[in-house]
């Protein structure tokens, strides 16, 4: 395709927006607290924090790399960059992940809208302060009926920003969410420091205790570090195919990095101490924010309206995600199946709803959909950051590292030789792609 065919960003605050909108989402608010909760606190979030900076930026870089130049989605990229070669096979990974990743990513997002909707019904004034929050997710997340329509509600909200197409969709729509969700994290970091006993949540977050650190401690930082920065599974590179050549790659790349962790790190600083002051089990999985953040909620005047504009720009920021794992599969069918953009969307709907359907209603107790005592949904969570995700970064750096030319490679980072990047800084991030990050991503594979 000549540059002119494809659609592209509109600008260059238009292309960072959109990588800040698909990297943080639920993966920064639901995911990483939960997960810092169940790997020990402080010790997790240190593994995390070098795993991002030694490995993901890198894998960021390469894949953004591997997207403008290769000009296509994941499969036609790697085709286009080595012609002939079974390489272009390694995209088929990314489709296994969006199928995996929206799956329990669509349930998730369905939950917030419940719990927007409850804050319209004002169940999270001071009258609230003491219910049982934790009670009332369990019976609402493993009911049959509402978790499924607040799923699928999420699935079509989705599916309109898609259909839009790029310009029109992702990118104005991501412009407004950022700031106004940044804000409200921070009123909420705010109201949690001032909770009896949030000491010990910081103590929690902030002092390591190696003690606690397994192997499944260093894949379980490694596959949320790349899910929450959207790694592995060809959406930088789908994004990075509508960037101009003149956009500086490692700003870019840095930029998102960067904002991604400080979103992540927030969020734990506001749930943490809550769940130690309102003695809520930090160790209980996917449930933790949506059981903890009531709780905060309900202790606050206007708690009410906090939680609606939190749950509001939640929702806003986890759909900029989803239309980025969305936008994955539907450049894959455009690309390869030759469909129209509307029947690539409508075939992502109906995958997304049916495999959505069977996460939710595995968490039914006594459910029959489980698969080594995990509900469908825990495993798809699971096994598509810590495993896929990870095959798919480490495919992504060897790519770069052994197949592309290092010269190639430069050429881009350089947009050409027009930016002017120190050679020692250009060569650090060339050797994190070719040696450290594949031979650490593989260790901590095979370790675990
Ligand atoms: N990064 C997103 C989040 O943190 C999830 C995501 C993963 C989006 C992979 C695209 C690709 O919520």
């Amino acid at each position: 395709m000549k540059e002119s065919d494809r659609s592209s960003f509109g600008s260059r605050f238009g292309v960072i927006v959109a990588m800040v909108g698909s990297a943080v989402g639920l993966g920064n608010i639901w995911r990483f607290p939960y997960l810092v909760g169940e790997n020990g606190g402080a010790a997790f979030i240190l593994i995390y924090l070098l795993f991002s900076v030694l490995i993901s930026l890198p894998v960021f870089c390469a894949e953004f790399v591997i997207g403008r130049r290769g000009r296509a989605s994941a499969v036609g990229a790697f085709r286009n960059l080595a012609p002939g070669t079974k390489w272009y096979l390694s995209g088929f990974t990314s489709i296994l992940a969006v199928f995996l990743i929206l799956s329990f990513y669509s349930v998730v997002g369905g939950w917030g809208i419940k719990y927007m909707v409850d804050s319209v019904l004002l169940k999270f004034t001071q009258d609230a302060a003491g219910t049982d929050f934790a009670a009332g997710f369990a019976q609402f997340s493993t009911g049959n009926w509402a978790p499924l329509v607040y799923m699928l509600i999420f699935v079509v909200i989705t599916a309109a920003v898609v259909i839009l197409g790029v310009e029109k969709g992702i990118e104005r729509f991501s412009k407004w969410i950022m700031p106004i969700l940044f804000v409200l994290i921070l009123v909420l970091v705010v109201r949690s420091a001032f909770l009896p006993n949030s000491d010990v949540g910081y103590r929690y977050l902030f002092q390591p205790d190696f003690s606690k650190v397994t192997s499944q401690t260093f894949i379980a930082a490694l596959g949320q570090s790349f899910f929450s920065m959207s790694l592995g599974m060809g959406a930088i590179i789908i994004y990075g195919s509508y960037v101009k050549k003149s956009d500086n790659i490692l700003s870019h790349s840095a930029i998102t990095v960067g904002l991604d962790t400080l979103f992540a790190l927030l969020a734990a600083c506001a749930i943490m101490p809550a769940v130690f002051s309102f003695g809520v089990e930090p160790g209980q999985g996917p449930g933790l924010v949506f059981v903890t953040l009531p709780h905060i909620f309900s202790n606050m005047p206007l708690g009410s309206l906090v939680a609606f504009l939190f749950f509001f720009s939640l929702l806003l920021a986890a759909v900029s995600s989803a239309i980025s794992l969305v936008e994955v599969m539907v450049s894959f069918l455009i690309e390869e199946c030759r469909c129209s953009r509307k029947l690539a969307v409508f075939i992502s709907i109906l995958t997304q709803a049916v495999f959505g359907t069977l996460c939710s209603l595995s968490l039914k107790p006594g459910s029959p959909l489980t698969l080594g005592g995990l509900t469908l949904f825990d495993l798809f969570d699971k096994i598509s950051s810590d495993y896929v995700l990870t095959i798919g970064a480490l495919l992504i750096v060897l790519f770069v590292g052994w197949k592309m030319k290092k010269a190639d490679f430069m050429d881009e980072m350089t947009s050409g030789g027009t930016i002017r990047l120190p050679k020692w800084l250009a060569n650090t991030i060339y050797w994190l792609i070719k040696a450290v990050a594949p031979l650490a991503i593989l260790t901590i594979l095979i370790f675990s």
